[in-house]
């Protein structure tokens, strides 16, 4: 028996190839998995093409497997096993050892992709301690989305937002979308921004209470104070990095909290003096909470899975690609087209 994979050098997209590989035996509490649905993440582009660099302790050895979330079925169970049984539709987590807690550094070098091996596979045997149960009212597409966009959408909203208080968020991808449909759910009045009318259009569909095209309206963070009369977004998913960071600052609220998510603008450069901005001045001037968000723990993407039930939300998946085009969906992904998720479906 075989699977089906692909695999990276981490030289970029053109070095995706498709293989076989023998199909792996379970060991002691672990379980083999049929992987259903991959979901893409902007982390999984940066890992093919070499550019995922940040964490020092993470570093590149030979050719894998790359990305992170799937939906799956157990199909054989190890030795020991105890929290599942054949037939049970799982997710993976992105850090497998991060169950509770603030993640630590030995946490952070377990991550999916890289550098341990990824999904992007037919099969993959996964500890069992490192799988989430995956919600019944969600398509095995639908669930493969939540692993690291929908976690992070979580942990920085679950604290903070509910009846009344602004949340903003940038652009429309993965996590933008999930934090639009969390914040919502959660009772929260959204601010979101992106370079498209369509995809806002698309937003306002699901709900966003105010649109702000930062195309057309670079000074974006004035027009979220005009929104909000002065007052400025409570909380806000800073995913724009580079080009957005300094904006943030302008249209937080007093006592307001920014998550320092990601950098799809660029990255703030340490040497670069045009780029960098003065962290602690504009941290003290409004009491503003600054948080780094690396993803979540397993017991959050749990609770958050129950959130998602109770509240009927279902993940925006924009487009599936086959198994076979899996350098066609990571294209797409980095063309910027897309308004949610890209999925890939290892069945067709
Ligand atoms: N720290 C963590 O735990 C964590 C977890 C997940 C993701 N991330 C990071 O968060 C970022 C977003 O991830 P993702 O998976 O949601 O990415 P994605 O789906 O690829 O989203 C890309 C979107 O970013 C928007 N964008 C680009 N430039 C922008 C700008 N100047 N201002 C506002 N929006 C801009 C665009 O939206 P429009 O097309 O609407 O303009 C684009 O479609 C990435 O940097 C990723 O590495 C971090």
């Amino acid at each position: 028996m075989s699977l089906q994979q692909w695999t990276t050098d981490l030289t970029g997209l053109s070095s995706l190839t498709q293989s076989t590989a023998p199909l792996p035996t379970p060991g002691d509490n672990e379980v083999l998995v049929e992987i259903h649905a991959v979901s893409l993440n902007y982390r999984d582009l940066e890992v093919i093409k070499g550019e995922y660099t940040h964490h020092k302790s993470i570093t590149a050895t030979d050719r894998k497997v790359p990305c992170s979330d799937m939906c799956g079925i157990i199909t054989q169970t190890g030795p020991n096993v105890t929290r599942f049984t054949v037939g049970d539709r799982v997710l993976s987590t992105f850090l497998p050892d991060h169950i509770t807690g603030q993640v630590t550094e030995k946490e952070l070098t377990t991550g999916l992709g890289h550098p341990m091996p990824g999904v992007l596979a037919t099969h993959r045997v996964f500890a069992e301690s490192a799988l989430v149960r995956a919600p019944s009212h969600l398509s095995d597409e639908e669930a493969s989305t939540l692993p690291i966009a929908s976690v992070t959408a979580w942990m920085s909203l679950s604290s903070r937002a509910r009846e009344g208080k602004v949340v903003l968020l940038q652009g429309t991808g993965g996590v933008a979308v999930a934090g639009l449909q969390i914040a919502k759910a959660l009772g929260a009045i959204v601010i979101i921004t992106s370079s498209s009318d369509t995809k806002l259009s698309q937003a306002k569909s699901l709900g966003a209470d105010h649109t702000i095209n930062y195309r057309t309206t670079p000074g974006w963070d004035q027009e979220v104070l005009r929104l909000t009369n002065g007052h400025g977004a409570d909380i806000i998913l800073e995913t724009g990095g580079a080009q957005t960071l300094r904006k943030s600052f302008e249209c937080i609220a007093f006592g307001g909290l920014i998550n320092c998510i990601g950098y799809t603008s660029g990255k703030v450069d340490d040497d670069d003096d045009e780029d960098r901005i003065n962290v602690n001045l504009l941290t003290l001037r409004r009491s503003v909470t600054l948080q780094g968000i690396i993803v979540g723990p397993r017991d959050e993407f749990e609770e958050m899975v129950g959130f998602y039930q109770e509240k009927g939300i279902k993940p925006v998946v924009n487009r599936v690609f086959g198994f076979r085009e899996a350098r066609e969906a990571c294209e797409f992904l980095e063309s910027g087209g897309h308004f949610g998720k890209v999925v890939i479906n290892t069945a067709i």
